[in-house]
Order: structure tokens, then C-alpha cells, then sequence
């Protein structure tokens, strides 16, 4: 995993997010505490005004537009690139998507190997997929959550870093739920990246096992 240079060294994160950044603000929160072992070094959206880029220029952090070509769930092959080539050229160690919308292709995924995670709104492997905490409430789960998980090939497949659970309450609307789901997504995504910065986690096959 990630191996700090030094005691001070900080990893540089990348936040990918389409939205309205919740998610982000909880990694701008975290990384503005002292003795925080990551930053936040720029803050990427394929929406141009997502609110997710306003969060970046409150917090004095680049924010940076990159628009997604042609497709709709996907970037097109040559905007990747630019995605990556943006990425790298700002010295990203990490890249850490808040709701971002867009599926990341293996040439991607390569440029920076186990070094995407993502956080989703559902205890994988259930409800992959869009609007999770929704289907979740559908299907008639009493339990939903919350995953943070490195991001290979699939959708929303990859190997799992941590969960939290919420309880799935009879008065719950999907808005309710959503909210439920989100205070334990901001709790747990700041924990992720921790662990990854402090190089305490080890992949084996798909177990994320940590050291101490
Ligand atoms: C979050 O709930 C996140 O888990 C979800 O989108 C929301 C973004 O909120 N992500 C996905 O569904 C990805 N498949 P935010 O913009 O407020 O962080």
C-alpha cells in the first residue's frame, strides 16, 4: 500500500464527484485536522457546476472541470486520458471517487492500480448500482449501509475496505434512508483513506486484511 516518505508526508488525494459532494466536504473536514495523513490536492467533476466544485474553491482547493465527451455512463477514451494526465500531473496518490457518476475504464484503472476507491451507498455485495439505499428500502431490506471499496474492473465490485450498517426503519422514505446512509458514509470514507495513508492495509486477493 501506500508507503509515506516521511512522517510529515501527506498523500495526495484526487476526489472525483458529479454531485452535490458531501462526501468530499467529509475528506475536506478530515484532511483540515491536524496530524491527518492525507490532502486534498484537486478536486475533479465531469458536471460543471456541481456544487461538489463549489466545495473545493470555498476550501481554497483547485477545482477543475473536465467535461465527459459523448457518452452518458462513461468518459470517452481520449477524455479519460486527460483525466488521468490531470491526476498525475498534480502528483495523485490516491484517487477517491464522492459520487461520481461515471463507470472508470481499465486504462484508467491501470495508470493508477489499487490506488481508486469509491464509496457506495449500499453493503455490497448488495444493491450495486445506481440509487442503492433505494432499492435497498424496495427490496425490503431491514438492514442498508454503506461501503468503501478499492475499484477494479466491475461495477462497484472491488475489494472491501470498510462498511457501516444502518437500520432500516418502517417510516423510512428513500430521502430518510439516503440520510441515514450518508452520516455513516462520512464517518467511514475519512477511515478509509486513513488506513490507506498510514499504509495499514494489505490486499489479499479479495480480503483487505489490516495490520497495526
Ligand atoms: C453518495 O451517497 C454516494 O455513496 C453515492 O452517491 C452519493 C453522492 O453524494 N455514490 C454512488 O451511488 C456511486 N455508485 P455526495 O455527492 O453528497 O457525496
Amino acid at each position: 500500500m501506500s508507503q509515506p516518505v516521511s512522517p510529515q508526508h501527506k498523500l495526495r488525494l484526487g476526489v472525483l464527484g458529479s454531485g452535490s459532494g458531501t462526501n468530499c466536504q467529509a475528506l475536506l473536514d478530515a484532511c483540515a485536522q491536524p496530524g491527518f495523513p492525507a490532502e486534498i490536492v484537486v478536486i475533479i467533476s465531469d458536471v460543471e457546476n456541481a456544487k461538489i466544485l463549489d466545495r473545493a474553491r470555498q476550501a481554497g482547493i483547485e477545482a477543475l472541470y473536465l467535461a465527459p465527451g459523448k457518452f452518458r455512463t462513461k468518459l470517452e477514451p481520449d477524455v479519460e486520458q486527460r483525466y488521468v494526465a490531470a491526476l498525475r500531473e498534480r502528483g495523485v496518490e490516491l484517487v477517491c471517487l464522492a459520487g461520481f457518476m461515471r463507470v472508470l475504464k481499465d486504462d484508467f484503472l491501470k495508470a493508477f492500480p489499487s490506488r481508486v476507491i469509491n464509496i457506495h451507498p449500499a453493503l455490497l455485495p448488495a444493491f450495486p448500482g445506481l440509487q442503492s439505499w433505494k432499492q435497498a428500502l424496495d427490496y425490503g431490506a431491514k438492514v442498508a449501509g454503506c461501503t468503501v471499496h478499492f475499484v477494479d474492473a466491475g461495477v462497484d465490485s472491488g475489494p472491501i475496505i470498510v462498511q457501516a450498517a444502518v437500520p432500516v426503519l418502517d417510516s423510512d422514505t428513500a430521502q430518510t434512508l439516503h440520510a441515514r446512509v450518508q452520516i455513516e458514509e462520512h464517518r467511514i470514507y475519512p477511515e478509509a483513506v486513513r488506513l490507506i495513508a498510514e499504509s495499514r492495509l494489505v490486499i489479499e486477493g479479495r480480503r483487505v486484511l489490516r495490520r497495526e
